[in-house]
């Protein structure tokens, strides 16, 4: 596993290519291709049809990038109902992080079902695992509870999780598609969280970037952009530019 990716400082911005808009019939050529252009992770988007209304990949997609991969960080997006039910598998393929959703843990949210997630359990587990740990917040869900629906009293936020978490992923899409308009209104949501996080922890954002809008998540404070179509959608000459780009967002 690459683990030690997440331990550099953040001099600029991470890129994590998302592998969703990539040619799947040529999948690792492309891969390699992007990341000898400058990408820095992997982006695995695995939906299960229920969390997310898209099938996606799975288990076996992780062991084959990691099988013709053997160097490269994989960045795992858990958009499943139960992702408890999936870590270990995950990380024994090869996953170096294992992000899962914020909103199951909330016993009061429709994708919860009446299950929330011991987000605390989750974390130790993914990390006796020997996974880096993420936690992913989507447009509609505030980083605080208060208003007495959004976060119900199973589960308190984010908060007292920052410490334990390597990252926070906060989505400015809803998940299910590549190729969506990034929602400007999350920004707020990675100010909140720059003010709070440690060194230890990245802040990611995924959903709409293109070299324009990862500029104003730069600013506030995201430090790993993930891209999918604003990067596969390009012809190959052009992606080393995209790169360049979101590498350089937070300049000027
Ligand atoms: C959405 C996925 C994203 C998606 C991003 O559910 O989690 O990672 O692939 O696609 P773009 O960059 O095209 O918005
Ligand atoms: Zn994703």
């Amino acid at each position: 596993m690459g683990n030690t990716l997440l331990d550099l400082p953040p001099e600029q911005p991470l890129v994590s290519a998302s592998i969703l808009s990539a040619d799947f019939g040529c999948m690792v050529e492309d891969c390699r291709d992007v990341l000898a252009r400058g990408a820095d992770l992997l982006h695995v988007d695995v939906m299960d049809g229920h969390f997310a209304p898209n099938l996606t990949m799975g288990v076996d997609m992780v062991r084959g990038l990691r099988k013709h991969l053997p160097d490269v960080f994989l960045d795992v997006h858990l958009m499943v109902e139960k992702p408890g039910d999936f870590v270990e598998a995950f990380a024994k393929a090869g996953a170096d992080l294992l992000s899962f959703h914020a909103e199951l843990c909330d016993a009061s949210h429709e994708k919860c079902k009446g299950e929330p997630i011991d987000a605390g359990a989750l974390i130790d587990r993914i990390h006796g695992l020997g996974a880096k740990a993420g936690m992913v917040v989507n447009p509609g869900t505030a980083m605080e509870g208060g208003d007495g629906k959004t976060w119900g009293e199973m589960w308190g936020g984010i908060e007292p999780l920052l410490e334990r978490l390597d990252l926070v992923l906060v989505m400015s899409v809803n998940p299910g598609y590549s190729g969506q308009a990034f929602m400007p209104e999350v920004l707020d949501k990675a100010r909140w969280l720059r003010e709070r996080v440690g060194p230890g922890t990245r802040i990611e954002m995924d959903g709409g970037l293109n070299p324009e809008t990862a500029k104003l998540a730069a600013a506030a404070g995201v430090d790993v952009m993930v891209t999918a179509s604003a990067l596969f959608g390009k012809p190959r000459e052009q992606r080393g530019a995209v790169i360049e780009a979101l590498h350089a967002s937070r300049e000027g």
